[in-house]
């Protein structure tokens, strides 16, 4: 299966990859067409790029980020070499004359050190010199998984750790151009595709309301199972990727209007499903779907409402320890359930 080492990302599906990929594959025609409606770090879609045209979609532009860098490019890579190539003189001169300065002037001294901040901004600033918007996307990959490595939080960024914290001088003390380096490296040999991938930005009922997805055979659907909102959690990676100067707000220092995603909200979720099940079966769409045994819309119910649009719909539960972020280890089941209509 194919691997991939993207952001540290909350439910991401990189240790059920065995068990999902088998599922979309059994419904899915050879060499058909697979949209995996909420990317998130994108290796679900990475591991099915070996035998189908994919599709992503995710709300949040870092995942669309990633998915440009290694889903529907096709030709570009990176190295620690082409980086010094590309990035080192760029780099060199918004240290000496500041034209990014946003994460120094917003950040320092609280998801990152302030040399920390000023090598984001410098790092981010070469990047927009970069001419191939795929190459773009590599290098900004490559950015992004290096903050998730040097982060001062527990995991994610819906919070920073106190500056008494005892790993803070350890995380602190990590050079980011150097880990910068060493991820460019990991995206030298990216897995080549000969299929037309492509990747959306949207609220997926925008791209329902689109004919974008009228030859997808497959939908998989990884929507978030819990209160927390991934635009929360992520914001610093938004606001890397955008880097629109955002107005910030509390001691988190979230970014104002972010997107807040009806998956999350005991009192909508169901509509939610409703919406994607409806969708499915107007358009003829097979549908697989991960949730959870311990989500905010009972796994139950949701079987069954699967199988009142779908003629045939199994259901697996993977016992799982899943990862947190920062919380611990809760034992959960994983559960995939498979809808088709042959
Ligand atoms: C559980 S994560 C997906 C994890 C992904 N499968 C992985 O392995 O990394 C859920 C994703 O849904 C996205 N999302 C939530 N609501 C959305 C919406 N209405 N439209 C599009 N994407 C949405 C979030 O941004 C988040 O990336």
């Amino acid at each position: 299966m194919l691997q991939l080492d993207t952001i540290r990302y909350m439910g991401n599906k990189s240790k059920l990859l065995e068990f999902i990929v088998p599922e979309i594959r059994k419904i899915t025609p050879k060499n058909g067409i697979v949209c995996d409606l909420m990317a998130g770090s994108n290796v679900v879609s990475y591991a099915l790029k070996e035998f189908f045209t994919v599709y992503t979609n995710d709300i949040q532009e870092y995942s669309y980020t990633i998915s440009k860098a290694v889903i529907v490019n096709q030709d570009q890579t990176i190295s620690s070499q082409t980086a010094i190539f590309d990035l080192q003189k760029h780099f060199a001169d918004n240290k000496n004359n500041k034209t990014f300065s946003f994460f120094e002037k917003t950040y320092a001294k609280t998801y990152f050190s302030l040399k920390q901040c000023c090598d984001i901004d410098s790092i981010r600033y070469a990047i927009s010199k970069v001419d191939d918007k795929y190459k773009q996307s590599l290098y900004l990959l490559a950015l992004m998984n290096a903050m998730c490595v040097v982060q001062s939080t527990p995991g994610h960024f819906a919070q920073f750790m106190p500056s008494e914290h005892k790993r803070i001088i350890p995380l602190q003390k990590m050079d980011l151009w150097r880990e910068f380096l060493k991820k460019c490296d990991k995206y030298s040999d990216i897995y080549q595709s000969s299929t037309e991938n492509k990747a959306f930005c949207k609220d997926y009922k925008e791209l329902f309301e689109t004919d974008l997805l009228k030859k997808v055979d497959t939908i998989y659907l990884d929507s978030p199972y819990s209160q927390e909102q991934y635009s929360r959690f992520y914001h610093i990676l938004e606001t890397v990727v955008k880097y629109d100067n955002p107005v910030v707000n509390y001691k988190a220092k979230y970014r104002e209007n972010r997107f807040m995603s009806d998956f999350c909200y005991k009192s909508k979720v169901e509509k939610e499903f409703i919406n994607i099940l409806t969708f499915c079966r107007a358009n003829n769409i097979n549908l697989v779907i991960s949730y959870s045994n311990k989500a905010i819309f009972p796994i139950n119910k949701l079987q069954t409402l699967c199988e009142e649009y779908f003629y045939s719909v199994n259901r697996n539960d993977i016992d799982y320890n899943h990862s947190t972020q920062g919380k611990g280890n809760q034992k959960l089941s994983e559960v995939i359930i498979t809808c088709s209509n042959t």
